[in-house]
């Protein structure tokens, strides 16, 4: 499902990979490359009222009601069902607020003739809560990807930032504030689910080398987008 004449692209990668730090880097450059053309920057989780849940559920200090809180369930299979149904409940959240984002934000932006570069899209939904939702589901990769399917709008071309998952730990060790995600078994499953959906999509997806210097990122991302999008 394509519509307007706008460009959609979205970065990608594991909690640490530097894709937040090279956007505005991205976003300037490209601007002085297609001064004619007008640029939105977005990102998931959104700033609106389901993306705030989101991520005062991720920063561990949960709302009431929040899918991060323990299960009160103390019997082993009601504790498990409990945790399931969270977990759900997490991926609904995302879903929601990924429907919100696209109605309000993409589409208008695109029909509009924008070039939207957005921090995290569904592909995050795929890769995070594929992992999430392991233990519930069989392949929850493809299941997420099939619940998307009929009402998602696709990115034209996703940058997915690749660094090894010990060095992204490094790197986010001088943070505050760790977010629920942030652990080296978990991302490296993450790592994992991004590799192959980006082999199964190569006309998507570019793969950006995140281990190098900073502006070299940003350099490497800016000349994909304008060698593959042909603006
Ligand atoms: P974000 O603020 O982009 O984190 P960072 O700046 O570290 O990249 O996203 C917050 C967290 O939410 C991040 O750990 C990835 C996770 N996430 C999901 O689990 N599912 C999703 O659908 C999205 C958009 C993000």
């Amino acid at each position: 499902m394509k519509s307007g004449i706008g460009r959609l692209i979205t970065l990608e990668g594991i909690d640490g990979s530097g894709k937040s730090t090279a956007l505005p880097h991205i976003a300037s450059r490209l601007g002085e490359e297609l001064p004619d053309r007008r640029l939105v920057l977005s990102a998931e989780p959104t700033k609106g009222p389901v993306g705030r849940i989101i991520r005062s559920n991720l920063s561990g200090t949960p709302t009431s009601g929040s899918p991060h809180e323990q299960p009160a369930c103390i019997q082993k299979a009601c504790y498990r069902q409990a945790q399931a149904a969270a977990r759900m409940n997490e991926l609904f959240l995302f879903f929601a607020d990924h429907a919100q984002h696209l109605a309000s934000t993409i589409i208008p932006a695109l029909e509009d003739g924008s070039i939207i570069l957005c921090d995290r899209y569904a592909d995050s939904t795929a890769a995070y809560q594929g992992v999430t939702l392991r233990e519930v589901l069989p392949d929850p990769v493809a299941w997420i990807q099939s619940i998307l399917l009929p009402w998602n709008r696709p990115p034209d071309m996703t940058l997915l930032f690749l660094i090894d998952p010990r060095a992204a730990m490094q790197r986010m060790q001088s943070r505050s504030g760790r977010e629920k995600f942030e652990r080296l078994e978990f991302l490296q499953s993450v790592d994992e689910n991004f590799r192959r959906m980006a082999a199964a999509e190569p006309k998507r997806f570019v793969l950006i080398d995140a281990e190098k210097e900073e502006r070299r990122v940003a350099q490497d991302a800016v000349e994909a987008i304008l060698r593959r999008l042909s603006l």
